[in-house]
């Protein structure tokens, strides 16, 4: 099975992830009464593995509700030196540069990965590592906050190979690394 990194993730119409203050809320400014996945389910049963930032997991650990992923979940940090022991089992710290990240989870038999945070993405990016990106976008301007995507060394072109508009509200555009 060959390795694949995907993104899903929603952002605001001026490509933010999270507002000012890393606050999410604005996520569900749309009515979404029969709560419409969007595709997320679909997505998570071709995953394998979660790779995700401290700062994501942190928000993951804020929520007020049980631990919402059924597959195993790797935390990439440098300054956290255990993981919190209420979720001990449900998340496990990686750290190192990209490829031994990704090699050591290869290694472990994972290779459908959803990697989530904006420094994470930004990261696997950089390095050319991103092999799709599905990318809902709420109709909302934030005017700053933390961006899915910053400066990186060089153009990647990328095929959109799907688009749907959901809850008459939602643009959600999938597009494939063109290699
Ligand atoms: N809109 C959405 O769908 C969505 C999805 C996910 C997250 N979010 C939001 O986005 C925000 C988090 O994004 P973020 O850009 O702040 O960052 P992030 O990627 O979640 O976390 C960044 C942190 O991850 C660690 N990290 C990243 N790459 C690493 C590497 N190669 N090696 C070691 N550690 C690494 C570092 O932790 P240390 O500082 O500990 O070293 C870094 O400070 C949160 O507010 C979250 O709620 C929104």
């Amino acid at each position: 099975m060959n390795p694949r990194n995907s993104v899903f993730i929603a952002t605001s119409l001026d490509g933010y992830i999270a507002d000012r203050q890393g606050g999410i809320d604005w996520l569900h400014s749309i009515p979404n009464p029969e709560q419409l996945d969007m595709g997320y389910s679909k997505f998570m049963d071709q995953t394998d593995a979660l790779v995700m930032g401290r700062n994501t997991f942190e928000t993951v650990c804020g929520f007020d509700m049980d631990w919402p992923y059924q597959k195993p979940v790797f935390v990439l940090s440098n300054s956290l030196e255990k993981i919190p022991e209420k979720f001990l089992g449900k998340a496990q710290l990686i750290k190192g540069k990209t490829n031994e990240i990704l090699q050591e989870i290869h290694n472990l038999g994972y290779q459908k990965l959803y990697i989530d945070g904006g420094t994470t993405i930004q990261g696997f990016l950089k390095e050319d590592l991103i092999d799709e990106m599905i990318i809902t976008i709420i109709p909302i301007l934030l005017g700053g906050g933390i961006p899915l995507f910053s400066e990186f060394p060089k153009k990647l072109q990328f095929e959109c190979v799907d688009s749907k508009i959901y809850l008459d509200a939602v643009v959600q555009n999938h597009f494939v690394r063109k290699r």
